[in-house]
C-alpha cells in the first residue's frame, strides 16, 4: 500500500513545554518546596533539588537540542515566586534572567510562550490562604502586570494558568498537591477565583500589548460511558466531563462558572481568550456506581484494549484527543496543543504514542479544525509533582545527580517530524 503524508499548515509551530518549579531548581521560596520538605508528601522523599539546573543556566543547552532538533517554539512558565518573593518585594533581577532566556530563544529560532502560573504559589500566597482568598485576584494580578511590563517585546504568546482543574482537584479534592485538602467547597472557590485571575490578567495584558494572544491551558481528559447503551453511564461520563473540562473553559465563554448545583456569575470573563489551550494525555471509561459518591458516581478507569504507559498514569488513546479536538473546536477559538506526552523512561511506547496521537491532530486539521501549534511534554526528564523524579516525561534522559542528558529514541521521530511539518500516514 502507498503511504501518503500528511503536511503540517505553513508556519505551526512545533515544540516542548516546562514549568519552572519542575526545570530550574532551588526554588525554595514556593508552597512546592515546602511540600517537599513534609514527610509522606511525595514518591520515595523525592525532592525538586536542582530540578534541570534551568536557574543555574543549562537551559541553554536544553534549548540548543531543541533548536537543533527543528523544533520553532518553547513554552515554559515563569515562577512567582522568584518575581515577588515577599508582598512588598519586587526582584528585578529575576525578571532580567527570564528576560536572557527569552532573548536566548530568539536567537535560536524558538518562538515563546509564556505560562504565567503553572502550579507553584509564592509561600507568602499560600501562608494567606493561597487561591482560596479572594485578594489572590488581585496579587495575581499586579504580579501579572510586572511581568507583561517587563517582558512583553519579547512574547506575545501568554498562558495565564495552567491547568485550573487539575490545581483543584488535585489540592482541594484529593489532597496530592499542597494543600491537601479534601475539600470540594474549597476547591469551588478555588476555582472562582481562578476565572476571576484570568480574566484580570487577560484584561492587564491586552491593555499593555494589545496585539498579544492570551489563553489558558485546560487539563482534558475524554470521559466515555463505559456501555455507551446505558443511560446512567452516559449520564456519569457527562457529570464527569461538566466539572472536569468543561466548567472552567465556559465560564470564559458565557461569564458564567457552573459547577454542580452551584453558579457564579463572573460576566467580565465572558470572551477572555483569543485561543484554547488544549493539555490532553488520556481517557477514560466511566460506569455509573452507586459506591462512588465521592466521585460522583461514576467508576473510571482505563479503556482495557489501550496499551499503558511505564507507570500506568496513561493508557494511549489517540481516538481520544481526536474526540477532545472535536469537543474544544465547538468553542469555535483557535487551539494550540499546549501540552501531550507520556512517562516512558525506555521510549517503548513513546514513539506510538507521539505518532498516532499527531496523526489524529492531522486528522482533526484535514477537517477543518484550527490547530496552530503542538507543544510535546517533555524537553528532559523533569520534576514531577508527587511523583517525583519516578516518571520520565522527557525527550532527552536526565540523571538528576549528574545533571548528563541522554537522547531517547523518540528525539528523531519527533525531530523528523518538526523538520519535515509532516507526518506519514500508517
Ligand atoms: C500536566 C502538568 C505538567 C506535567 C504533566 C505530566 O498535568 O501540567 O506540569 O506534570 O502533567
Amino acid at each position: 500500500m502507498q503511504q501518503s503524508t500528511f503536511q503540517f499548515p505553513a508556519g505551526f509551530l512545533w515544540g516542548t513545554a516546562t514549568s519552572s518549579h519542575q526545570v530550574e531548581g532551588n526554588n525554595f521560596n514556593n508552597q512546592w518546596w515546602a511540600w517537599e520538605q513534609m514527610e509522606g508528601r511525595i514518591m520515595h522523599g523525592h525532592k525538586s533539588g536542582l530540578a534541570c539546573d534551568w536557574w543555574g543556566g543549562r537551559w541553554q543547552e536544553d534549548l540548543d537540542r531543541a533548536a537543533q532538533h527543528y523544533q520553532n517554539t518553547h513554552r515554559l512558565s515563569i515562577e512567582w515566586s522568584r518575581i515577588q518573593p515577599s508582598p512588598q518585594q519586587w526582584n528585578d533581577d529575576s525578571l532580567a534572567y527570564y528576560h536572557t532566556i527569552l532573548k536566548g530563544m530568539k536567537s535560536r529560532g524558538l518562538k515563546p510562550m509564556i505560562t504565567l502560573h503553572h502550579f507553584s504559589d509564592p509561600l507568602w500566597m499560600s501562608e494567606q490562604g493561597g487561591w482560596e482568598n479572594p485578594l489572590s485576584v488581585q496579587w495575581f494580578a499586579a504580579y501579572v502586570e510586572k511581568v507583561v511590563h517587563a517582558l512583553k517585546d519579547d512574547n506575545e504568546l501568554w498562558i495565564t494558568i495552567n491547568e485550573p482543574n487539575v490545581y483543584a482537584t488535585f489540592g482541594y479534592v484529593m489532597g496530592l498537591f499542597p494543600p491537601g485538602k479534601k475539600n470540594i467547597m474549597a476547591a469551588y472557590r478555588v476555582l472562582v477565583n481562578m476565572v476571576k485571575a484570568h480574566t484580570a490578567a487577560y484584561h492587564t495584558i491586552h491593555r499593555l500589548q494589545p496585539e498579544a494572544r492570551v489563553g489558558f491551558a485546560l487539563h482534558y481528559q475524554q470521559f466515555n460511558p463505559a456501555n455507551a447503551g446505558s443511560v446512567l453511564d452516559r449520564w456519569a461520563a457527562d457529570i464527569q466531563s461538566k466539572l472536569f473540562n468543561e466548567a472552567f473553559l465556559k465560564a470564559l465563554v458565557d461569564g458564567v462558572f457552573s459547577f454542580g448545583v452551584y453558579n457564579t456569575h463572573i460576566p467580565q470573563a465572558a470572551h477572555t481568550q483569543d485561543f484554547i489551550g488544549l493539555n490532553y494525555y488520556t481517557s477514560s471509561l466511566v460506569a455509573f456506581d452507586l459506591s462512588k459518591a465521592g466521585e460522583l458516581f461514576g467508576r473510571r478507569f482505563f479503556p482495557p484494549q489501550a496499551l499503558l504507559s511505564e507507570t500506568k498514569y496513561i493508557a494511549c488513546v489517540p481516538q481520544g484527543f481526536y474526540q477532545a479536538l472535536n469537543w474544544v473546536k465547538l468553542f469555535g477559538l483557535p487551539i494550540i496543543i499546549t501540552e501531550n506526552g507520556v512517562e516512558d523512561g525506555q521510549d517503548k511506547l513513546r514513539p506510538v504514542y507521539i505518532e498516532s496521537h499527531l496523526r489524529q491532530c492531522a486528522r482533526a486539521i484535514r477537517e477543518g479544525i484550527p490547530i496552530e501549534g503542538y507543544y510535546h511534554w517533555s524537553l528532559v526528564d523533569n520534576f514531577e509533582w508527587e511523583r517525583g523524579w519516578t516518571q520520565k516525561f522527557g525527550l532527552w534522559a536526565l540523571d538528576p545527580q549528574t545533571q548528563t542528558r541522554t537522547p531517547r529514541n523518540s528525539v528523531e521521530i519527533y525531530s523528523h517530524i518538526c523538520q519535515t511539518n509532516a507526518i506519514k500516514d500508517e
